[in-house]
């Protein structure tokens, strides 16, 4: 996705990420619409869309693991903005949950959230969950000990932050993650998704290098202070922010070097926190992140021998041994709970229903999305075979025995950021021409994601921010068929839906609080998803088990900077306060009227 300077694909969780890898055909985009044109990848050759970059060649930055080879590579990033407070602040408990909204509508329009069915309620143990990530939220960028990372960096460089905000402070969730937490509590959360930044437990990256207790230390209490308000952490390890020090070093994820680096921060965190977290994931949306590292302003630093049109496949098999590698690892080591990584994307709708090209896009389009990451992990420990017919060794490693044999079956259950479905269109060039003709923009996925119908040209849903619409939009009518589609190609006893949500249109725009909290769109956005969720798990027996809300606040949407705000709280990026909006209520109330609360919940 690009929000604007980056194509869509790059980022999107499912168009986004699905886009990376599989560019939108242009000539349908061109004809249909401003958004899915925005998807568009950027010519390598425009210098709107990729100004110069200056970053050392791969492998010159000595390995220095000093405090001055530290200061080396934050000079890489340039100066950072400070925290206004650097001590952990401590809430005034009970947090006080001021009185719920009115209904939004009439209820013969729309239910309040307990009238949703409400004689189905959730399984016992259902989670209601939100979701952040490191980068996204913490700020605090350079505090105890923390290495830089790639997006500490990225955020820098010219025309790439469309908002020219950075991440420095951000939500300083860092110091605040007691109030977030006990926030979270107060309106009947059970569970809080976060990541764990690598560079804060090795600031080099690197296995052998130093680790930094301060980090260590940090998320061991941030995991205890959850537990304490009973909201149960759960922990990605890899949220994007891949630590500086491996793209100077030899080119991050583009490298085979990582796998073991990856492993070993592994052990440390497991090791660390076993006992204490019972969910945890290895990876947060593996195509959206090796869709970025051929992107600008990341493709400056490839391994050798790989170039942006490879660095996405080399990435992807490189991300997947050292998921199956960490995995391995928590099994040996006996560590307690469950682990996976959060898939993305979705299978799609055929866009012509008669279209027999249609048809085979959507085979394309999951094979090179969820496929090309899930078919390892859940089926046969192999690439999908379309991907294989069409991508030869020279972009896509084939897996060894050996290898294929430690990823299958390598997550113990799907988890699923299933922000939205749409329809997927073949190219105007046609499947088997695309798929032939390397030079085919369209090449080597061959399909398009369709934002609108083919008859009337309708939107498959409404519209996020515009920052966002290049690959969002509400689409809960598609729910029970997308999770329909992920179990029936990757059957699982067990399904979280590991994010969802929605940008409310135009939000940053506005300035008075009454009009911030009122986010009708996502309330609904949310309201209608869970509907959906209920009927998946009552009439089609889909195994869901939880669903986390992205997000838990306002935060840094990677390169759209602060603009979007898919946060279920605002918050004032003067004062840091925080405040509940629409949608925290309506989860709340949806929650609590079909089984699912926290005992710590203050909501009367
Ligand atoms: C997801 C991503 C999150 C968040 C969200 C909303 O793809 O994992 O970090 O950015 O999209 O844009």
């Amino acid at each position: 996705m690009q929000r604007l300077l980056i194509p869509a694909l790059l980022l999107a969780s499912n168009a986004r990420a699905a886009n990376l890898v599989q560019p939108i055909a242009r000539s349908l985009a061109a004809t249909t619409s401003a958004a899915a044109a925005a998807t568009q990848p950027p010519s390598a050759s425009s210098p709107a869309a990729s100004p110069a970059v200056s970053f050392p060649p791969v492998g010159s930055v000595p390995r220095d693991f000093s405090p001055q080879g530290l200061e080396e590579l934050w000079s890489l990033v340039g100066p950072v903005e400070p925290p206004p407070f650097t001590t952990t602040r401590e809430p005034q408990l009970p947090i006080p949950v001021p009185s719920a909204p009115p209904p939004l509508y009439p209820t013969w329009y729309a239910p309040e959230p307990s009238n949703i069915f409400p004689n189905l309620s959730l399984p016992e143990g259902f989670i209601f969950g939100v979701a952040t990530s490191a980068y996204q939220v913490e700020g605090a960028t350079k505090m105890e000990g923390k290495g830089p990372t790639t997006w500490d960096w990225a955020s820098r460089q010219p025309n790439f932050i469309q908002d020219n905000t950075t991440a420095d402070v951000t939500d300083l969730q860092y110091y605040l993650y007691k109030e977030d937490a006990a926030r979270a509590a107060a309106i009947g959360i059970t569970a809080h998704s976060f990541s764990i930044s690598w560079a804060r437990i090795y600031p080099f990256g690197v296995a052998g290098s130093p680790l930094n207790q301060q980090g260590i230390d940090h998320y061991s209490d941030v995991i205890d202070y959850h537990l304490s308000v009973g909201v149960d952490p759960v922990v990605t390890l890899f949220h994007w922010d891949t630590p500086l020090a491996l793209i100077a070093y030899y080119g991050g994820f583009t490298s085979p070097q990582i796998v073991d680096d990856y492993i070993n921060y592994a052990k440390t965190v497991f090791q660390a926190y076993n006992g204490r977290v019972k969910t945890w994931y290895t990876f947060n949306e593996p195509s959206v992140s090796c869709g970025w590292v051929s992107q600008y302003p990341f493709n400056v630093s490839m391994a050798p021998g790989v170039n942006s049109s490879t660095a996405p496949y080399q990435c992807a098999y490189n991300l997947l041994k050292a998921h199956a590698g960490a995995v391995k690892a928590f099994r040996e080591m006996g560590i307690s709970g469950e682990i996976a990584y959060k898939n993305n994307d979705f299978v799609g709708t055929p866009w012509r229903s008669n279209s027999t090209e249609d048809i085979e896009a959507v085979e394309r389009h999951a094979a090179f999305g969820i496929g090309l990451y899930a078919n390892p992990v859940y089926t046969n420990g192999d690439w999908p075979e379309i991907v294989k017919d069409t991508l030869p060794e020279s972009y896509l490693p084939r897996f060894t025995p050996e290898e294929s044999a430690e990823l299958k079956g390598s997550a113990d259950f799907f988890a699923i950021d299933a922000y939205a479905s749409q329809y997927i269109a073949a190219p105007a060039s046609g499947i088997s021409s695309c798929a032939a003709n390397m030079s085919d923009p369209a090449w080597p996925a061959c399909n398009s994601v369709m934002l609108y119908d083919s008859n009337a040209g309708w939107a498959v849903g409404p519209s996020p921010d515009p920052a966002s619409d290049s690959w969002l939009q509400a689409t809960p009518q598609m729910l029970r068929g997308y999770l329909k589609q992920l179990q029936e190609r990757w059957p699982t006893d067990k399904m979280y839906i590991s994010e969802f949500g929605m940008d409310e249109p135009y939000e940053s725009m506005r300035t008075e609080m009454y009009q911030i909290t009122e986010d009708s769109t996502t309330t609904n956005y949310f309201m209608t998803n869970l509907g959906e969720a209920l009927l998946a798990i009552h009439e089609d027996g889909i195994p869901l088990m939880g669903t986390f809300s992205w997000g838990m606040m306002d935060n840094a949407e990677w390169n759209y900077g602060l603009e979007p705000k898919f946060g279920i709280q605002n918050v004032n990026y003067t004062t840091l306060e925080r405040t509940y909006k629409r949608a925290a209520y309506a989860l709340s109330e949806f929650f609590a009227s079909h089984g699912i609360s926290n005992s710590n919940s203050t909501v009367v």
